[in-house]
Protein backbone atom coordinates (compact mmCIF):
# COMPACT_ATOMS: atom_id res chain seq x y z
CA UNK A 1 0.00 0.00 0.00
CA UNK A 2 1.42 3.92 -1.52
CA UNK A 3 2.17 6.02 1.82
CA UNK A 4 3.43 9.08 1.60
CA UNK A 5 6.16 11.15 3.69
CA UNK A 6 4.18 11.71 6.31
CA UNK A 7 2.21 8.67 6.16
CA UNK A 8 5.94 7.08 6.74
CA UNK A 9 7.08 8.98 9.30
CA UNK A 10 3.63 8.87 11.70
CA UNK A 11 4.77 4.64 10.85
CA UNK A 12 8.31 5.05 12.21
CA UNK A 13 6.93 6.84 15.04
CA UNK A 14 7.97 10.33 14.48
CA UNK A 15 4.83 12.11 15.48
CA UNK A 16 4.76 9.53 18.87
CA UNK A 17 3.69 6.00 19.83
CA UNK A 18 0.28 6.35 19.32
CA UNK A 19 -0.08 7.44 15.87
CA UNK A 20 2.34 5.23 14.80
CA UNK A 21 0.04 2.39 16.58
CA UNK A 22 -2.91 3.84 14.95
CA UNK A 23 -0.58 4.06 11.40
CA UNK A 24 0.06 0.47 12.16
CA UNK A 25 -3.51 -0.56 12.10
CA UNK A 26 -4.39 1.03 8.89
CA UNK A 27 -1.62 -0.50 7.17
CA UNK A 28 -2.51 -3.97 8.26
CA UNK A 29 -6.19 -3.77 7.51
CA UNK A 30 -4.74 -1.94 4.00
CA UNK A 31 -2.66 -5.60 3.49
CA UNK A 32 -5.59 -7.93 4.50
CA UNK A 33 -7.95 -5.63 2.06
CA UNK A 34 -6.22 -5.29 -0.58
CA UNK A 35 -5.97 -1.20 -0.52
CA UNK A 36 -3.82 0.40 -2.98
CA UNK A 37 -3.79 3.59 -1.01
CA UNK A 38 -4.95 5.99 2.31
CA UNK A 39 -7.72 8.00 1.45
CA UNK A 40 -8.09 10.85 3.36
CA UNK A 41 -11.56 11.56 5.73
CA UNK A 42 -14.12 13.93 6.93
CA UNK A 43 -15.30 12.82 9.67
CA UNK A 44 -14.95 9.28 11.94
CA UNK A 45 -17.81 7.59 14.25
CA UNK A 46 -16.31 5.35 16.86
CA UNK A 47 -18.49 2.45 19.07
CA UNK A 48 -17.11 0.71 21.38
CA UNK A 49 -18.05 3.53 23.96
CA UNK A 50 -20.34 1.86 26.29
CA UNK A 51 -18.62 0.11 29.40
CA UNK A 52 -21.34 -2.43 29.10
CA UNK A 53 -19.95 -3.60 25.68
CA UNK A 54 -15.86 -2.89 25.95
CA UNK A 55 -15.34 -3.60 29.85
CA UNK A 56 -12.07 -3.01 31.85
CA UNK A 57 -9.53 -4.02 28.91
CA UNK A 58 -10.97 -1.93 26.43
CA UNK A 59 -10.74 1.16 28.99
CA UNK A 60 -7.08 -0.17 29.86
CA UNK A 61 -6.29 0.05 26.04
CA UNK A 62 -7.95 3.74 25.71
CA UNK A 63 -6.45 5.14 28.99
CA UNK A 64 -2.69 4.34 27.25
CA UNK A 65 -3.86 6.08 24.21
CA UNK A 66 -1.88 9.56 23.48
CA UNK A 67 -2.75 11.88 20.19
CA UNK A 68 -5.30 14.28 18.87
CA UNK A 69 -7.74 13.31 16.81
CA UNK A 70 -6.98 14.49 13.04
CA UNK A 71 -10.92 15.14 12.14
CA UNK A 72 -14.22 15.85 13.61
CA UNK A 73 -14.90 12.21 15.51
CA UNK A 74 -17.72 11.38 17.64
CA UNK A 75 -19.15 8.69 19.76
CA UNK A 76 -21.60 5.38 19.61
CA UNK A 77 -23.92 5.81 22.69
CA UNK A 78 -22.24 4.84 25.88
CA UNK A 79 -24.07 3.10 28.59
CA UNK A 80 -26.04 6.01 30.46
CA UNK A 81 -27.36 9.43 29.99
CA UNK A 82 -24.72 11.30 30.97
CA UNK A 83 -26.54 13.78 33.65
CA UNK A 84 -29.10 11.36 34.10
CA UNK A 85 -27.84 7.94 35.45
CA UNK A 86 -29.22 7.83 38.28
CA UNK A 87 -32.91 8.08 37.13
CA UNK A 88 -32.13 5.03 34.80
CA UNK A 89 -31.25 2.65 37.91
CA UNK A 90 -27.53 2.37 36.75
CA UNK A 91 -25.17 0.82 39.07
CA UNK A 92 -22.80 3.84 40.37
CA UNK A 93 -19.98 1.17 39.89
CA UNK A 94 -20.85 1.00 36.09
CA UNK A 95 -21.37 4.78 36.01
CA UNK A 96 -18.28 5.35 37.65
CA UNK A 97 -16.19 3.03 34.33
CA UNK A 98 -18.20 4.69 31.96
CA UNK A 99 -17.09 8.12 33.07
CA UNK A 100 -13.36 6.84 32.99
CA UNK A 101 -14.18 6.19 29.18
CA UNK A 102 -15.65 9.04 28.56
CA UNK A 103 -12.97 10.88 30.02
CA UNK A 104 -10.09 8.85 27.82
CA UNK A 105 -11.97 9.70 24.56
CA UNK A 106 -12.54 13.36 25.71
CA UNK A 107 -8.70 13.11 26.24
CA UNK A 108 -8.27 12.16 22.58
CA UNK A 109 -10.47 15.21 21.38
CA UNK A 110 -13.67 13.20 20.53
CA UNK A 111 -16.75 15.09 20.91
CA UNK A 112 -18.99 14.00 23.04
CA UNK A 113 -21.50 13.39 20.95
CA UNK A 114 -22.77 9.71 22.01
CA UNK A 115 -25.45 8.69 18.89
CA UNK A 116 -25.94 6.86 16.55
CA UNK A 117 -27.50 9.69 14.47
CA UNK A 118 -24.31 11.43 14.08
CA UNK A 119 -25.98 12.60 10.37
CA UNK A 120 -28.61 14.55 12.49
CA UNK A 121 -26.04 17.00 14.01
CA UNK A 122 -23.40 17.15 11.58
CA UNK A 123 -23.37 17.80 7.61
CA UNK A 124 -22.48 14.56 6.00
CA UNK A 125 -22.37 14.71 2.05
CA UNK A 126 -22.39 12.40 -1.00
CA UNK A 127 -19.34 11.37 -1.77
CA UNK A 128 -17.41 11.99 1.27
CA UNK A 129 -15.02 9.29 2.72
CA UNK A 130 -15.40 8.24 6.66
CA UNK A 131 -14.84 6.24 9.15
CA UNK A 132 -17.88 5.37 10.74
CA UNK A 133 -18.48 2.27 12.85
CA UNK A 134 -21.86 1.76 14.14
CA UNK A 135 -23.73 -0.34 11.52
CA UNK A 136 -26.71 1.36 11.59
CA UNK A 137 -24.82 4.83 11.12
CA UNK A 138 -22.79 2.87 8.54
CA UNK A 139 -25.31 1.99 6.21
CA UNK A 140 -27.70 5.18 6.25
CA UNK A 141 -23.83 7.39 5.59
CA UNK A 142 -23.80 4.81 2.61
CA UNK A 143 -27.49 4.47 1.40
CA UNK A 144 -28.93 7.34 2.33
CA UNK A 145 -26.86 10.13 1.94
CA UNK A 146 -24.41 8.11 -0.90
CA UNK A 147 -21.26 9.03 1.44
CA UNK A 148 -18.62 6.40 1.76
CA UNK A 149 -17.16 4.37 4.58
CA UNK A 150 -16.50 0.55 5.00
CA UNK A 151 -18.40 -1.10 8.71
CA UNK A 152 -15.15 0.04 10.59
CA UNK A 153 -14.60 -1.57 14.06
CA UNK A 154 -13.89 0.59 16.83
CA UNK A 155 -10.16 0.16 17.10
CA UNK A 156 -9.96 1.14 12.90
CA UNK A 157 -12.32 3.92 13.66
CA UNK A 158 -10.47 5.24 16.29
CA UNK A 159 -7.14 4.64 14.54
CA UNK A 160 -8.52 6.23 11.09
CA UNK A 161 -9.82 9.46 13.40
CA UNK A 162 -6.16 9.93 14.61
CA UNK A 163 -4.34 9.78 11.73
CA UNK A 164 -7.47 11.56 9.09
CA UNK A 165 -7.13 8.91 6.64
CA UNK A 166 -8.69 5.33 6.16
CA UNK A 167 -7.39 2.62 3.65
CA UNK A 168 -8.95 2.56 -0.17
CA UNK A 169 -10.75 -0.55 -0.17
CA UNK A 170 -14.36 -1.98 -0.46
CA UNK A 171 -17.32 0.79 -0.46
CA UNK A 172 -14.62 3.86 -0.83
CA UNK A 173 -14.11 2.51 -4.26
CA UNK A 174 -17.18 3.21 -6.23
CA UNK A 175 -17.19 -0.32 -8.64
CA UNK A 176 -17.87 -2.10 -5.43
CA UNK A 177 -21.13 -0.32 -4.72
CA UNK A 178 -23.07 -2.01 -7.51
CA UNK A 179 -26.07 -3.79 -6.16
CA UNK A 180 -25.75 -7.71 -6.17
CA UNK A 181 -29.43 -8.93 -5.62
CA UNK A 182 -32.68 -7.34 -6.14
CA UNK A 183 -35.39 -7.13 -3.53
CA UNK A 184 -39.56 -7.05 -4.35
CA UNK A 185 -41.68 -6.62 -1.26
CA UNK A 186 -45.10 -7.75 -1.46
CA UNK A 187 -47.80 -5.35 -1.56
CA UNK A 188 -44.62 -3.10 -2.20
CA UNK A 189 -45.42 0.87 -1.71
CA UNK A 190 -48.74 -0.05 0.15
CA UNK A 191 -46.70 -0.46 3.13
CA UNK A 192 -46.87 1.04 6.49
CA UNK A 193 -44.31 3.41 7.32
CA UNK A 194 -43.15 1.12 10.50
CA UNK A 195 -43.15 -2.02 8.65
CA UNK A 196 -39.57 -1.08 7.04
CA UNK A 197 -37.83 -2.45 10.12
CA UNK A 198 -39.62 -5.53 9.59
CA UNK A 199 -38.70 -5.45 5.86
CA UNK A 200 -35.10 -5.12 6.73
CA UNK A 201 -34.95 -7.63 9.23
CA UNK A 202 -36.26 -10.63 7.17
CA UNK A 203 -34.08 -9.04 3.96
CA UNK A 204 -31.04 -9.06 6.47
CA UNK A 205 -30.98 -12.76 7.19
CA UNK A 206 -31.51 -13.53 3.48
CA UNK A 207 -28.62 -11.67 1.94
CA UNK A 208 -25.81 -11.53 4.58
CA UNK A 209 -23.44 -8.62 3.25
CA UNK A 210 -24.52 -8.26 0.07
CA UNK A 211 -25.57 -5.22 -1.69
CA UNK A 212 -29.16 -4.90 -2.27
CA UNK A 213 -31.40 -2.95 -4.88
CA UNK A 214 -34.76 -2.38 -4.01
CA UNK A 215 -37.29 -2.08 -6.80
CA UNK A 216 -40.82 -1.25 -5.45
CA UNK A 217 -41.20 0.71 -2.45
CA UNK A 218 -41.12 4.30 -1.75
CA UNK A 219 -39.61 4.94 1.92
CA UNK A 220 -39.21 8.60 3.56
CA UNK A 221 -36.09 9.11 5.31
CA UNK A 222 -37.14 7.47 8.86
CA UNK A 223 -38.36 4.49 7.26
CA UNK A 224 -35.14 4.15 5.05
CA UNK A 225 -32.96 4.69 8.70
CA UNK A 226 -35.21 1.59 9.82
CA UNK A 227 -34.49 -0.43 6.55
CA UNK A 228 -30.82 0.02 6.71
CA UNK A 229 -30.35 -0.83 10.52
CA UNK A 230 -32.69 -3.89 10.65
CA UNK A 231 -30.46 -5.20 7.58
CA UNK A 232 -27.27 -4.39 8.88
CA UNK A 233 -28.82 -6.36 12.21
CA UNK A 234 -29.88 -9.54 10.99
CA UNK A 235 -27.73 -9.54 8.25
CA UNK A 236 -24.33 -7.58 7.61
CA UNK A 237 -25.76 -4.85 4.48
CA UNK A 238 -23.96 -1.99 4.83
CA UNK A 239 -25.18 -0.72 1.40
CA UNK A 240 -28.51 -1.25 -0.13
CA UNK A 241 -30.22 1.15 -2.99
CA UNK A 242 -33.75 2.02 -3.48
CA UNK A 243 -34.84 2.75 -7.14
CA UNK A 244 -35.79 6.08 -7.44
CA UNK A 245 -35.39 7.24 -3.93
CA UNK A 246 -31.75 6.32 -2.60
CA UNK A 247 -28.76 8.84 -4.50
CA UNK A 248 -27.05 6.21 -6.12
CA UNK A 249 -29.80 5.04 -7.45
CA UNK A 250 -30.98 7.74 -9.09
CA UNK A 251 -27.48 8.78 -10.32
CA UNK A 252 -26.29 5.26 -11.85
CA UNK A 253 -29.14 4.33 -14.86
CA UNK A 254 -27.21 0.82 -14.91
CA UNK A 255 -29.13 -0.05 -11.97
CA UNK A 256 -32.17 -0.02 -14.16
CA UNK A 257 -31.74 -2.09 -16.54
CA UNK A 258 -29.58 -4.72 -14.18
CA UNK A 259 -32.18 -6.78 -12.26
CA UNK A 260 -33.06 -8.77 -14.93
CA UNK A 261 -29.54 -10.83 -14.30
CA UNK A 262 -29.47 -10.72 -10.58
CA UNK A 263 -31.19 -12.84 -7.97
CA UNK A 264 -34.37 -11.11 -7.03
CA UNK A 265 -35.91 -12.11 -3.48
CA UNK A 266 -39.12 -11.57 -2.19
CA UNK A 267 -40.26 -10.60 1.23
CA UNK A 268 -43.56 -11.82 1.43
CA UNK A 269 -46.76 -10.27 3.46
CA UNK A 270 -47.44 -12.82 5.53
CA UNK A 271 -43.52 -13.07 6.95
CA UNK A 272 -43.76 -9.62 8.15
CA UNK A 273 -47.62 -10.04 9.59
CA UNK A 274 -45.87 -12.94 11.47
CA UNK A 275 -42.93 -10.64 13.72
CA UNK A 276 -46.13 -8.69 14.76
CA UNK A 277 -46.96 -11.11 17.38
CA UNK A 278 -49.03 -9.88 20.54
CA UNK A 279 -47.41 -10.47 23.87
CA UNK A 280 -47.17 -9.14 27.34
CA UNK A 281 -44.08 -7.02 28.28
CA UNK A 282 -42.60 -5.05 31.16
CA UNK A 283 -41.23 -2.13 29.27
CA UNK A 284 -41.48 0.08 25.77
CA UNK A 285 -38.60 0.84 24.29
CA UNK A 286 -37.94 3.51 21.16
CA UNK A 287 -35.24 5.07 19.24
CA UNK A 288 -33.30 2.29 17.72
CA UNK A 289 -31.78 4.21 16.01
CA UNK A 290 -31.72 7.02 17.40
CA UNK A 291 -35.20 9.20 16.70
CA UNK A 292 -35.33 11.79 14.40
CA UNK A 293 -37.13 15.28 15.07
CA UNK A 294 -40.46 14.32 12.93
CA UNK A 295 -40.13 10.91 15.24
CA UNK A 296 -39.96 12.59 18.19
CA UNK A 297 -43.05 14.64 17.00
CA UNK A 298 -44.66 12.02 16.64
CA UNK A 299 -44.55 10.26 19.50
CA UNK A 300 -45.73 13.90 21.15
CA UNK A 301 -48.66 13.32 19.21
CA UNK A 302 -49.68 10.19 19.82
CA UNK A 303 -48.87 10.65 23.44
CA UNK A 304 -50.99 13.88 23.68
CA UNK A 305 -53.21 13.70 26.82
CA UNK A 306 -52.01 10.17 28.08
CA UNK A 307 -50.09 8.44 30.83
CA UNK A 308 -47.71 5.66 30.65
CA UNK A 309 -48.94 2.55 32.80
CA UNK A 310 -45.14 1.09 32.08
CA UNK A 311 -41.74 1.96 32.05
CA UNK A 312 -41.34 3.19 28.38
CA UNK A 313 -37.93 4.70 26.96
CA UNK A 314 -37.04 6.85 24.17
CA UNK A 315 -33.59 7.73 22.86
CA UNK A 316 -32.12 9.93 20.44
CA UNK A 317 -29.11 12.30 20.19
CA UNK A 318 -28.53 14.83 22.74
CA UNK A 319 -28.38 18.02 20.25
CA UNK A 320 -31.96 16.77 18.74
CA UNK A 321 -33.46 16.41 22.73
CA UNK A 322 -31.72 19.51 23.14
CA UNK A 323 -33.05 21.30 19.56
CA UNK A 324 -36.67 19.76 20.69
CA UNK A 325 -37.18 20.70 24.27
CA UNK A 326 -40.60 21.43 23.65
CA UNK A 327 -41.35 18.19 22.00
CA UNK A 328 -39.38 16.54 24.69
CA UNK A 329 -40.94 18.34 27.37
CA UNK A 330 -44.36 17.83 25.64
CA UNK A 331 -43.53 13.47 25.90
CA UNK A 332 -42.33 13.66 29.08
CA UNK A 333 -45.58 14.98 30.78
CA UNK A 334 -46.83 11.47 30.13
CA UNK A 335 -44.33 9.95 32.42
CA UNK A 336 -42.19 8.74 29.33
CA UNK A 337 -38.60 8.78 29.61
CA UNK A 338 -36.56 10.95 26.57
CA UNK A 339 -32.72 10.12 27.09
CA UNK A 340 -29.78 11.03 25.29
CA UNK A 341 -26.42 9.76 24.89
CA UNK A 342 -27.57 5.72 25.20
CA UNK A 343 -29.97 3.17 24.36
CA UNK A 344 -31.64 0.00 24.86
CA UNK A 345 -28.71 -2.23 23.57
CA UNK A 346 -25.39 -0.48 25.17
CA UNK A 347 -27.26 0.60 28.26
CA UNK A 348 -27.53 -1.97 31.48
CA UNK A 349 -30.28 -0.24 32.22
CA UNK A 350 -32.79 -2.25 30.97
CA UNK A 351 -31.06 -5.65 31.35
CA UNK A 352 -33.60 -5.80 34.80
CA UNK A 353 -36.78 -6.51 31.74
CA UNK A 354 -37.68 -10.16 31.39
CA UNK A 355 -39.57 -8.62 27.71
CA UNK A 356 -39.52 -5.50 26.10
CA UNK A 357 -41.50 -4.01 23.38
CA UNK A 358 -39.63 -2.32 20.63
CA UNK A 359 -40.46 -0.85 16.59
CA UNK A 360 -37.31 -1.41 15.70
CA UNK A 361 -36.03 -4.29 13.20
CA UNK A 362 -32.62 -3.81 14.67
CA UNK A 363 -33.65 -3.50 18.53
CA UNK A 364 -35.86 -7.10 17.14
CA UNK A 365 -32.34 -8.66 16.23
CA UNK A 366 -30.16 -7.09 19.63
CA UNK A 367 -32.58 -6.90 22.50
CA UNK A 368 -32.50 -10.69 23.63
CA UNK A 369 -28.71 -11.39 23.24
CA UNK A 370 -27.56 -7.61 24.61
CA UNK A 371 -30.39 -7.48 27.01
CA UNK A 372 -31.25 -10.96 27.81
CA UNK A 373 -35.34 -10.10 27.42
CA UNK A 374 -37.51 -11.50 24.61
CA UNK A 375 -38.27 -8.15 22.33
CA UNK A 376 -41.80 -7.59 20.47
CA UNK A 377 -42.25 -5.44 17.40
CA UNK A 378 -45.12 -3.10 16.78
CA UNK A 379 -45.52 -0.48 15.17
CA UNK A 380 -45.03 2.61 16.81
CA UNK A 381 -49.04 3.34 17.80
CA UNK A 382 -49.19 -0.53 19.29
CA UNK A 383 -45.67 1.01 21.05
CA UNK A 384 -47.59 4.13 22.46
CA UNK A 385 -50.54 2.07 23.30
CA UNK A 386 -49.29 -0.78 24.97
CA UNK A 387 -47.34 1.41 27.14
CA UNK A 388 -50.59 3.76 28.13
CA UNK A 389 -52.92 1.06 28.13
FE1 LIG B 1 -28.35 2.92 17.82
FE2 LIG B 1 -28.36 1.45 19.96
FE3 LIG B 1 -29.97 0.86 18.01
S1 LIG B 1 -26.58 2.21 18.94
S2 LIG B 1 -28.94 1.57 16.18
S3 LIG B 1 -30.02 2.72 19.25
S4 LIG B 1 -28.77 -0.59 19.18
Amino acid sequence: MYLDNEDEKMLAGEYGETRAKMMEILVALGKVFGAEELVPITSAQISGASYKTIGKWGLEWLRNLDASVAVPAVLNPIGMPRDRWQEMGIDPEFAGNQEDVIKAYRKLGIKLECTCTPYYLNKTSYGEHLAWSESSAVVYANSVIGARTNREGGPSALAAAIVGKTPSYGLHIVKNRMPEVAIQVEKGDGRHADHYGAIGYLAGKEIGNRIPLYTDIRPNRDSLKALGAAMAASGAVALFHVQGITPEARIRETFRGNTSTMETITIEQSAIDDLFESMDVDAVALGCPHCSPDELSRLAELLKGKKVTKPFYIFAARGVIESESRTVAAIEASGAKVYADTCMVVSPGLDRFDSIMVNSGKALAYVPNMCGAEARLGTTEECVEVATS
